[in-house]
């Protein structure tokens, strides 16, 4: 079992290089599954996740080579199995993008239900919806048999309107409507960077969607998708971790290879907190104060203040001047780490979805990572904290984060991954 020892109280200053982002990987290179050729996909992290979800194609057919690090080359055309086996769907949450990449190439698919991290019910009914409004015949047994079977004879392009905001079922349905007869027009759908992505990587290799990063998304069916080369944006979440870390560690950091528009809400907050955050073409430099002042925060679909910043917030908060209220409205239940936070000294009280954090010293001690984004926030605890904190579980960082303790080693911190 691998840990994260911390010690606290080091000013961290210099440059950050963003990787590709994680949450962009997991629906494209599943993506390429309806691909009638070879795709190179470039700037790809280098995370537990994309190694699950490659293997996956893998074992489905595809080919599947690294070219370096960061690229990987996909053939799907051998691509003739349907199912995904649970052993590895159950790792990572979005081998669900599956079910609409496999329906739309070879009109089967017969998907474990996701595994990943753990933050209340997590259904995917509006995904099923989308797939049935296409013509997709879904298996009602699902849930006892612990996987989703769904064919088609083939798909014809409908009108879908989504109950809830969701990512994933946006991009599931879009996935499924791409090689569909006729036209999708998908409604009340997610805006978040990484669907503009999808949408903007499957245009590439010859699909005709439109309006992606709007309410609504319209999806010309086309008959085959064509090779090609894409690189991957990088990663919104990412880059917010590194700028808390600024603000929470009086630090001064430059964080390089990000979209500065992708981080208006982060940005807009840190401000708030006291730190001077600077916009550049591809890169944003956030000065903390040495002191955080308290803000009130709701978590909201983009361009909302995203979910997987709040447990980095909610660590820094827990340092503040004052009292912060924190509301979460996008998941159920994403409060579990505070209980570690707790452990630290901070002074927190949960009530229903809203999270009210009167600011204290926190100190070392032992804490876990109960999920990947909460893992994050223990890392961002441990910086600011008196002393050494250990964080255990830490596979759930490595999920989604490269390479995070040596990207913070070089901005200064004293951390280090040891073997139990
Ligand atoms: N929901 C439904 N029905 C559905 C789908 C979603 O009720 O069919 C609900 C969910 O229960 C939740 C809300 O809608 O309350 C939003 O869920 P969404 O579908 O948008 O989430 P997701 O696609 O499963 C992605 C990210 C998450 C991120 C959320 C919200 C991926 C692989 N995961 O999940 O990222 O929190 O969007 O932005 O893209 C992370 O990176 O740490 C992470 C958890």
């Amino acid at each position: 079992m691998e840990k994260l020892v911390v010690k606290g109280g080091k000013r961290l200053c210099g440059e950050v290089t963003i990787s590709g982002a994680k949450n962009a990987a997991v629906a494209i290179i599943p993506a390429a599954i309806l691909v009638d050729g070879t795709c190179i996909i470039e700037n790809i992290p280098a995370i537990k996740d994309v190694t699950v979800i490659c293997s996956i194609l893998e074992e489905l057919g595809a080919k599947v080579e690294f070219l370096d690090k960061y690229t990987v080359k996909i053939d799907s055309s051998s691509v003739n199995k349907y199912t995904a086996p649970y052993e590895h769907v159950r790792k990572m949450r979005a081998s669900y993008y599956l079910l609409g990449a496999l329906l739309g190439r070879i009109k089967k698919a017969d998907v474990a239900l996701p595994g990943g991290c753990n933050f209340g019910s997590r259904p995917i009914d509006q995904h099923l919806k989308g797939f049935k409004a296409l013509g997709a015949a879904i298996d009602d047994c699902a849930e006892e048999t612990g996987a989703i079977y769904a064919e088609t004879e083939g798909l014809i392009g409908t009108n879908v309107y989504l109950d809830v905001v969701s990512v994933g079922a946006t991009i599931n349905v879009m996935l499924a409507a791409t090689l569909a007869r006729g036209t999708t027009i998908i409604e009340n759908v997610a805006k978040e960077p990484h669907i503009v992505d999808v949408a903007n990587f499957l245009n590439a290799m010859g699909a005709n969607i439109k309006g992606a990063g709007t309410d609504v998304i319209k999806i010309h069916g086309v008959e085959k998708l064509h090779g090609g080369t894409y690189s991957i944006i990088p990663d919104q979440i990412e880059a917010g971790t590194f700028m808390v870390a600024a603000a929470a560690t009086g630090g001064d950091i430059l964080v390089k290879n990000v979209i500065p528009k992708h981080m208006d809400s982060v940005s807009a907050k840190l401000v708030e907190t006291g730190a001077k955050v600077l916009e550049f073409d591809d890169s944003i430099r956030v000065i903390g104060s040495g002191t955080i002042k308290p803000v009130n925060i709701k978590t909201l679909p983009y361009p909302g203040f995203p979910t997987d910043m709040q447990p980095q917030f909610v660590s820094l908060l827990a340092a503040s001047s004052g009292t912060s209220t924190v509301t979460e409205s996008v998941w159920e239940s994403r409060f579990q780490y505070v209980d570690e936070l707790l452990r630290m000294g901070a002074d927190i009280t949960i009530s229903g979805r809203r999270a009210i954090i009167r600011g204290t010293g926190l100190s070392g001690t032992q804490v876990r990572a109960t999920d990947l984004r909460g893992g994050a926030g223990m890392v961002i605890a441990g910086l600011m904290a008196k002393g050494e904190t250990v964080i255990t579980d830490i596979q759930y960082i490595d999920r989604g984060y490269e390479n995070m303790e040596e990207k913070f080693r070089k901005l200064g911190a004293d951390i280090k991954r040891i073997d139990d």
